[in-house]
């Protein structure tokens, strides 16, 4: 067995062994298992190491690129596909325990359902933020206790919130007294956070436009659910998603001392504190994480025995999955100078790239393969600045004159039809919020690797 040891850019040091029997599964496929036996040039039978996640997805790239011929497969055979590092999310979860050791972490489900994803989630012990029933069904599927679940939508549907009811699942939040009436109907014994309104103007998908009840009406929120006999046990917050200024979440921690001040007054021993999303997985986090641990300690000390929760998802997903798409058809332009091209890719705004429309993302997409070269991974692969770069622009393959990927970017290759693309940090709000317009497919192939033994082990991959 083999233990290289790869210094992460993260935060520490991990151990690889060989992954000779690391099987990798295909989504919808039930022989789809990913063998790296099976790898043309083998490392571990050249007794090289595999010794970095990035080689473990660029196989797994190679593997499905190099097995497509483009002139002659079968319909869809080339279509978009995913390679998930689960040991990412297994790093992740360990980076957030150094970072916010008080914080349970209810993943948000809404950011990435993917099922291999939430069952690595589990089996790490998170809880689970979901939206709406087909997610709590989701997630009570994989075995997880109604009591790891919250309902975390403050304007509910009748039918789910009886559903939910007769789940178990108690955990819910509201911003309003219509809703708080509704649950006076529907589901008395509910465990309620109350959700209040932050500053999210940092953030690039700001929610509190939508939700959350202001400093102004929390007392009498609060009043009408002790009239209406209903239990409140918490405060909720999200400081939006995406966000980039650590102050929104010290304000936010101050606002909901003052509520749980409140909320005594009217009776209620607040016992829990939810302080929502907005993580990003970049190198941001560890300074959001560091304001929102002195803001916890300082209004929210251990002593105080309020249990701490978030519901972070782009901070688990984002950077687990990469996408690769083919290149199926290109367009010339010519000019008297030089000459440029538009490359129509098998993905995009109204697929896995809704991540731009919704998400105000910017996906940067990288040569996967090029004249049967792959370039995973090397400096080849990347755009570059030189004036000699061949310019693209990158469009969708629908038929909207709005589908664009990427307006302008240069390769030193010159890429055509058959060639791919691939574009990293795709895990956060793509596939979910993918449509089928004009047909195309929103349900691509997965191929899952594990870079962590600790989560290989948990997965059951030995
Ligand atoms: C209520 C709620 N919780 C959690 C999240 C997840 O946010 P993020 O992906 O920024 O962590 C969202 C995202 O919209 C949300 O609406």
């Amino acid at each position: 067995m083999v233990m290289p040891t790869v210094v992460t850019d993260r935060f520490t040091s991990l151990d690889y062994t060989d992954f000779t029997n690391n099987h990798v599964f295909l989504k919808g496929c039930n022989n789809g298992f990913f063998d790296y036996n099976r790898l043309g040039n083998h490392a571990h039978h050249e007794g090289h190491k595999i010794s970095s996640p990035k080689q473990l997805i660029g196989d797994a790239l190679r593997e499905r690129v190099e097995g497509i011929d483009p002139e002659l497969c079968e319909p869809g055979a080339e279509d978009t596909f995913f390679v998930a590092d689960l040991g990412e999310v297994y790093r992740q979860h360990l980076r957030w325990k150094l970072n916010l050791p008080r914080v349970k972490p209810f993943y948000a489900v809404k950011c990435n359902p993917d099922t291999k994803l939430l069952g690595l989630l589990s089996a790490l012990g998170t809880g689970f933020d979901c939206a709406s029933k087909a997610e709590i069904e989701q997630v009570l599927g994989l075995g997880v206790e109604p009591s790891r679940i919250i309902y975390a939508q403050p304007c509910k549907t009748n039918s789910y919130v009886r559903y939910v009811a007769s789940k178990g699942v108690r955990q819910m939040t509201f911003d309003n007294a219509d809703e708080l009436r509704k649950i006076a109907r529907l589901y008395p014994e509910a465990e309620l956070f109350l959700r209040i309104l932050t500053d999210d103007s940092s953030s690039l998908c700001r929610l509190s436009l939508k939700f959350g009840a202001s400093l102004d009406s929390t007392d009498s929120l609060l009043a009408l659910a002790r009239d209406l006999g209903l239990n409140v046990v918490g405060v909720s917050f999200h400081v939006g998603s995406g966000a980039s200024d650590p102050r929104a979440f010290l304000k936010a921690v101050q606002d909901a001392h003052v509520v749980f001040g409140q909320a005594a007054v009217h009776g209620f021993s607040l016992k829990t504190l939810d302080v929502g999303g907005g993580f990003c997985s970049d190198n941001t986090f560890e300074q959001m994480a560091g304001v929102l641990r002195a803001a916890l300690d300082d209004y929210f000390p251990a002593h105080s025995g309020v249990n701490i929760i978030a519901e972070p998802g782009r901070y688990y997903a984002s950077s687990a999955f990469t996408l690769a798409c083919n290149v199926i058809a290109r367009r010339t332009i010519e000019d008297v100078t030089a000459s440029s091209y538009m490359l129509y890719v098998n993905d995009g705004l109204y697929g896995n790239f809704s991540s731009i429309m919704f998400d105000h993302q910017h996906p940067v997409a990288k040569v996967l393969r090029c004249g049967g070269r792959v370039l995973y991974n090397t400096p080849a692969a990347e755009a570059t600045e030189a004036a000699d770069g061949i310019e693209y622009s990158i469009w969708g393959p629908t038929c909207d004159g709005i589908d664009r990927i990427t307006e302008s970017i240069r390769f030193p290759q010159l890429l055509d039809v058959g060639d791919w693309l691939y574009f990293e940090d795709m895990g956060a709000y793509t596939m979910c919020s993918a449509t089928t317009f004009n047909g195309f497919s929103n349900d691509h192939d997965v191929i899952y690797v594990c870079s962590e033994e600790g989560a290989k082990a948990l997965l059951g991959l030995h």
